[in-house]
Parts: structure tokens; C-alpha cells; sequence
């Protein structure tokens, strides 16, 4: 253990001033056990229903749940029309930053309106009609977020693609979703080199021997580069919706209809279009960012720095601040450009106030160290925020020290793709937080961690607080996933197969308790290993890895070992003034882990290595390193973000 681990607290309180102006209080929590339903209905009753709800919820066809029967509503409208009608058409809503420094571009609410109003218009002279699909395939430019919204309005499902991600990945998710139409620009910002982006659609939808559904690219003019262009298929941006009416009378849809469709990875290698609709999605949405970001969107400068391609852009970019009329920061470009001083000059020119973003980024400004951070005034950041995997407490603490001025309260918060919305979490003001956890279901959510034959596993002093489980979600919640597009079968196989008795939705993840009853997740079940009979989790290693000053990163896989089970091996890049990668900083780190964890958790094996192979996510591909461990050909490298890592990785063995 680290000298700061050691003297480190292991709880954090917010301040009486936080908890006071917080928008959470505990009686959240006594009200949601009391009337689930009821709770839930007063959360929906922050948006704007154009016929209201019969029925909160309707599980008698589980696991299809039906939220807020018979209510009628338009999304888009309760994201930007309803602020508008209230007077608030000169918020901002979107500060723009462009890669390019300089580039920027403000949008009050009245200037959204008016643009979703002129793509919905031209999207239905392109002949969508709802139910429709589109695939949006762009980077973090205005235009996408007005395009997503111009879907809603029109009730035509949205399929977000990652623009980083290859033409091949596009065409299976065009094909599966048969979109007719792809919105897109012609090319886009890479670390200050413009690149094409339009080339690939183009691929996408000539490649294969059967005829596109594509019937239209919609393109906006991002970088200028030159474009492939098919005439009668092919529409600029700037021609048919800046030409199009500014009006647009939005139509109610029923709670249920869909609203778009995310793509995530499965165990299979085909993706799995994960289905959302609109009533409970979007009440899921505002209420979570409304309590767990502490939301005043009068003051507030909001900042997630999730992609749109991911289901955090959607639900903490798009719905949830737009439906709350919050002002945010939207970001085209990565960290380091043009250098690593991006993200901190960015929350100083805005006054940023709430920052969002992955522990992957943490430990990224960690590795850069805190100089870069301290040449800047962070002062108006008031709460942080993680998502996306588990954090390791000393990175946590290091946001906390670096970002919050060892004040802020930091919500680390776990759901997922096919979750739609934040389930577990602090409530910032209310909930004492612990660095690695994300603590306890938020109110109106239920979630248990149990063994094999559904059994709770609880801590107790006995036992200790080791003892893990699979992490359950045993009542429905609004924002739930609908279903896999094109395949219910899969959908009830994947999820809710595994405690089909108790109909409770397997999340695919472990976690524990602690003895204070807070949850912590352990990172997905294929990351648990289990050596000589005991669990342990990825996660932790990796944790008391990077708890080392030496060390930057760390992936830990289990590997098949005949004596053990499973065997642990583990991957670390070290701080870059740390020269010793020998046998001595080995034996050290292994050491370390005993120490931190316990002597069984000590990897048999760890190789110091220069990069490690990550997604273009920033998801470390254990899969990949796992075949590395154990000597095997490489599966599937198509989501890898830089295949040549292995060769570094392999000469480093
Ligand atoms: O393993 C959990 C991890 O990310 C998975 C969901 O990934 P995805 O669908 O890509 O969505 C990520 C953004 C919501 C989960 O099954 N995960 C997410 N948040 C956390 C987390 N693990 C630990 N702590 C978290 N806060």
C-alpha cells in the first residue's frame, strides 16, 4: 500500500454547503420505498405529456415493461420547444468547441428550435416517416445533436454510430437496422488534420452484393475536403434544411414508441441493437441528471465528455440536460489536442461547473500529471462525475484533489448501454461517497448482488467483505431497454435467462457489498477470475496496481492455469520517470498486490509493456490480452483502436 492509500479516509461527506443548496434530499430514498410507482410517476410529471398516463407501469408481459401507458408526449418538444414557450429562448444550451482552436459556436435554445424544426421538415421532405430508421454517423459537431433531436420529433428511430469506428462496423449496423437515410459530414478533425468521413458511408452501403436500404446521405459541410459525390442520392446539409421552414408542429407519440436504437457489443461478435423508447427513457433521463448532477440549469455550466456514439452522449449529452434546459459544453476533439491542456482551458473559459467523464480519462491526466492541471483556474467546478468502469480509489482521490480542490463531491455512477440511465450512484449532498464504489441504487431503482441460486450475499464481519456475486437489477425501471432489435430471443437469453425464476435482469457484471452496504462493482463477469476457488476480480488487482506511484495503467486477465484455475497476469505501462521496468520493480508490484489484496491475489505473472490494446472507447480489450496470457492466435482485432500495440506488447513479453 501506497503511503497516500494508507493515510488516505475512505469516506467522503460533502460539504454543509453542498448538502444544503443540493437539489437531492434523503427523503428521495423514503418516498421511492414507500410508492416505487408513485415516485415514479411524480418524476415523469417533469415533462410536458400531450395526453397523460392511465398506468405507471404494465410488466404483465415480462420482460417487456410498458412505462406510463397510454401517455402521449414528443420528445424533442419537451427538449427545446417547451424551454422556448417558457421563455427561455435565449439560454444557451450548447457552447461549441471546435477541435480547431477558435472554432466555436454558441446555441441559445431558440436557435435549436429553430434548427430541429428546419431538419425535421427536410428529413420528411427526404421521406422519412416515423419508425423510419436513420444511422448518424458524425463527429461532435451541433449538427449531430439537432439531427438526433430532428428523429424525435419526427418519431423516426435514431441509430448514433461512433464516427471512429470502421465503414464495415457502419454497414452491419445500417444493414441490421435497414436505415434510409445516413447523416453525415464530409470529413472530420483528427489531432488538427482534417479526414474523411464520407468515404466511408459511401463504402458501406456499395460493399456487399445486396442493394442498400440507404436511399439518401444527408452531408454537412464540416472540414471543406473533398467528397465522393452520388447525384439524386447524395444532399448537402446546407441545401435542404437551411431551406427548409423554421416551423414544425411537433406530433405526440405513445410513451412506448420507440425512440432509437444503440449498438453495443455482445459476447457473439454481432452487435446487439439495443432498443429505447420515449416516456420512460427520457423521465429516467431528466430525473438522474436532475438529482445525481445536482442540475440549476440557471447557473450551471454542465460539461460531459462522452462521445454522442455511446449511450452516455445520448442520455447525459443529448436527453437528459436538453429535457432539464441545462447549458452545456460540447467538445469535438480529444484531450490532447493541441496539446494536453485542452480539457482545462476549456472548463476555465466556460466556468464549468459539472464535469463528466470516463476513470480511463482520469488516469490519462494522472499520467500527464498534475502541473497541467494546476496552470489552470478550475475553480468554478463544483461536482464530478464518472462513468463507464469501475475507478480505482487513487485515481478517484486524484480527481478529487486535481479537478475538486479536495472539496467537490465526485457521483460515480454505474448503469449501462441497455440500462439507458444512471442506476446506481451517489446522490450528491446526501450520500457519503466512497472512492471505488458507486454506492447504493438510486431512488425507484432496485438492485441486489446474489450468488449462482439467487441468494443475497451479505457482508458480515465473519466473512469479510470479499465475498462476490453477479450484480441483479430485480424490479423494472423506466428507462429499461425494450429489447435487441430483430432478435427478442437474444434478448431474453442475454439478460434475463440467468434468474428466469425470480424474472430478475442479469446485468453481466459482479459486485459486493460493503459492510456498510454500499455496492461495489467489480467490472463484467467474463473480467472476475477465480484462482484456487476465489474470486477476484480484475478490477481489484488492477486498482492496487495503479495504486503504486510507479505505475500508470494496469490490465489484469485471468489466464488458464492447470494448478490454479485461473491464473493471474498482468499488464502495466509505468509513470514515464519511472525507468525501472526490471525484475526488481516486478517482484515489487506483485508484492503490492499481496499486500493490498491478499497473497492469493498476487499475479503469477506481469510484464511491463508500452501501450495497452484499448477500443476506441477506451475500453481495455482484456479478450485480446487474455490470448496474449495464454499464447493464442489474436481473435477478432476489428474494434482495436491501434492493432500495431501487440507487437510492442509481444516483444515486451
Ligand atoms: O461493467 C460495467 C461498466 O460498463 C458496463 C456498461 O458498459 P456500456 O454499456 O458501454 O455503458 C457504459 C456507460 C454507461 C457495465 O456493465 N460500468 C459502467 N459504469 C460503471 C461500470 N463499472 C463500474 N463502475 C461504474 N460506475
Amino acid at each position: 500500500m501506497t503511503d497516500t492509500c494508507t493515510e488516505a479516509p475512505s469516506t467522503y461527506a460533502a460539504s454543509a454547503e453542498f448538502a444544503a443548496q443540493a437539489n437531492a434530499t434523503a427523503d428521495l430514498y423514503d418516498h421511492a420505498n414507500r410508492d416505487r410507482l408513485g415516485f415514479w410517476a411524480a418524476q415523469a410529471d417533469r415533462l410536458s405529456w400531450q395526453t397523460p398516463f392511465s398506468q405507471v407501469l404494465d410488466f404483465s408481459d415480462a420482460p417487456f415493461a410498458k412505462w406510463f401507458v397510454d401517455g402521449r408526449l414528443n420528445v424533442a418538444y419537451n427538449c427545446v420547444d417547451r424551454h422556448v414557450e417558457a421563455g427561455l429562448g435565449e439560454r444557451v444550451a450548447i457552447h461549441w468547441e471546435g477541435e480547431p482552436v477558435g472554432d466555436r459556436r454558441t446555441i441559445t435554445y431558440g436557435e435549436l428550435y429553430t434548427d430541429v424544426c428546419r431538419a425535421a421538415n427536410a428529413l420528411t421532405g427526404l421521406g422519412l416517416r416515423a419508425g423510419d430508421r436513420v444511422a448518424i454517423y458524425m463527429p461532435m459537431v451541433p449538427e449531430a445533436v439537432v439531427a438526433m433531436l430532428a428523429c424525435a420529433r419526427l418519431g423516426v428511430m435514431h441509430s448514433v454510430v461512433f464516427a471512429g469506428y470502421s465503414a464495415a462496423a457502419l454497414k452491419a449496423r445500417i444493414d441490421d437496422a435497414e436505415a434510409k437515410l445516413v447523416i453525415t459530414t464530409d470529413g472530420q478533425y483528427r489531432r488538427g488534420q482534417a479526414v474523411p468521413l464520407k468515404e466511408s458511408v459511401d463504402e458501406a452501403i456499395s460493399a456487399g452484393t445486396d442493394a442498400s436500404t440507404v436511399e439518401h446521405v444527408l452531408v454537412v459541410r464540416r472540414t471543406g475536403i473533398e467528397t465522393p459525390w452520388s447525384e439524386g442520392r447524395d444532399v448537402w446539409w446546407h441545401d435542404v434544411v437551411n431551406s427548409a421552414s423554421p416551423e414544425h408542429t411537433p406530433e405526440a407519440f405513445d410513451s412506448e414508441h420507440p425512440l432509437f436504437l444503440l449498438y453495443t457489443s455482445g459476447t457473439t461478435g454481432k452487435p446487439k441493437g439495443i432498443i429505447h423508447t420515449s416516456g420512460g427513457y427520457l423521465t429516467q433521463t431528466a430525473y438522474t441528471h436532475h438529482y445525481v448532477f445536482d442540475i440549476k440549469p440557471e447557473t450551471d455550466v454542465y460539461w460531459c465528455t462522452a462521445d454522442i456514439g455511446w449511450i452516455t452522449g445520448h442520455s447525459y449529452v443529448v436527453y437528459g440536460p436538453l429535457a432539464n434546459g441545462a447549458t452545456q459544453v460540447l467538445y469535438e476533439g480529444t484531450p490532447a489536442s493541441p496539446d494536453e491542456h485542452r480539457h482545462f482551458e476549456i472548463i476555465e473559459k466556460y466556468g464549468v461547473t459539472i464535469y463528466y467523464t470516463a476513470p480511463t480519462l482520469v488516469r490519462t491526466f494522472m499520467k500527464w500529471g498534475r502541473d497541467i492541471a494546476d496552470a489552470h483556474n478550475l475553480s468554478s467546478l463544483r461536482l464530478l462525475g464518472t462513468v463507464g468502469e469501475p475507478i480505482n480509489p487513487e485515481a478517484w482521490r486524484w480527481y478529487r484533489d486535481v479537478f475538486g480542490a479536495n472539496e467537490t463531491p465526485i457521483v460515480d455512477t454505474w448503469w449501462q448501454t441497455e440500462t439507458g440511465a444512471a442506476m446506481i450512484s451517489p446522490l450528491p449532498g446526501v450520500t457519503v461517497c466512497k472512492p471505488g464504489s458507486a454506492t447504493r441504487p438510486l431512488p425507484g431503482i432496485s438492485a441486489r448482488v446474489v450468488d449462482d441460486n439467487g441468494n443475497l450475499i451479505e457482508p458480515s464481519p465473519e466473512l469479510g467483505e470479499h465475498a462476490s456475486g453477479y450484480l441483479v437489477l430485480d424490479a423494472p425501471w423506466p428507462s429499461m431497454l425494450r429489447g435487441i432489435w430483430g432478435d427478442q430471443d437474444r434478448f431474453r437469453e442475454t439478460y434475463w435467462s440467468r434468474f428466469a425464476e425470480q424474472g430478475w435482469y442479469f446485468a453481466g457484471d459482479g459486485a459486493r457489498y460493503d459492510l456498510d452496504g454500499n455496492i461495489w462493482v467489480l467490472g463484467r463477469i467474463d473480467d472476475v477470475m477465480n484462482v484456487s476457488g476465489h474470486r477476484i476480480s480484475t478490477a481489484e488487482v488492477e486498482s492496487a496496481l495503479v495504486g503504486h506511484s510507479h505505475v500508470a495503467e494496469a490490465a489484469v486477465v485471468g489466464a488458464s492455469d492447470e494448478h490454479t484455475g485461473q491464473a493471474i497476469i498482468a499488464f502495466v505501462i509505468l509513470q514515464a520517470d519511472s525507468a525501472d521496468g526490471g525484475k526488481h520493480m516486478v517482484d515489487e508490484l506483485r508484492a503490492e498486490v499481496a499486500r493490498e489484496i491478499s497473497p492469493i491475489a498476487r499475479p503469477k505473472e506481469i510484464h511491463v509493456v508500452p501501450e495497452l490494446p484499448k477500443t476506441r472507447s477506451g475500453k481495455i480489450m482484456r479478450r485480446l490480452l487474455r490470448d496474449v496470457a495464454e499464447g493464442r492466435e489474436l481473435g477478432d482485432t476489428s474494434t482495436l483502436l491501434d492493432p500495431a500495440v501487440f507487437e510492442a506488447i509481444r516483444n515486451a513479453r
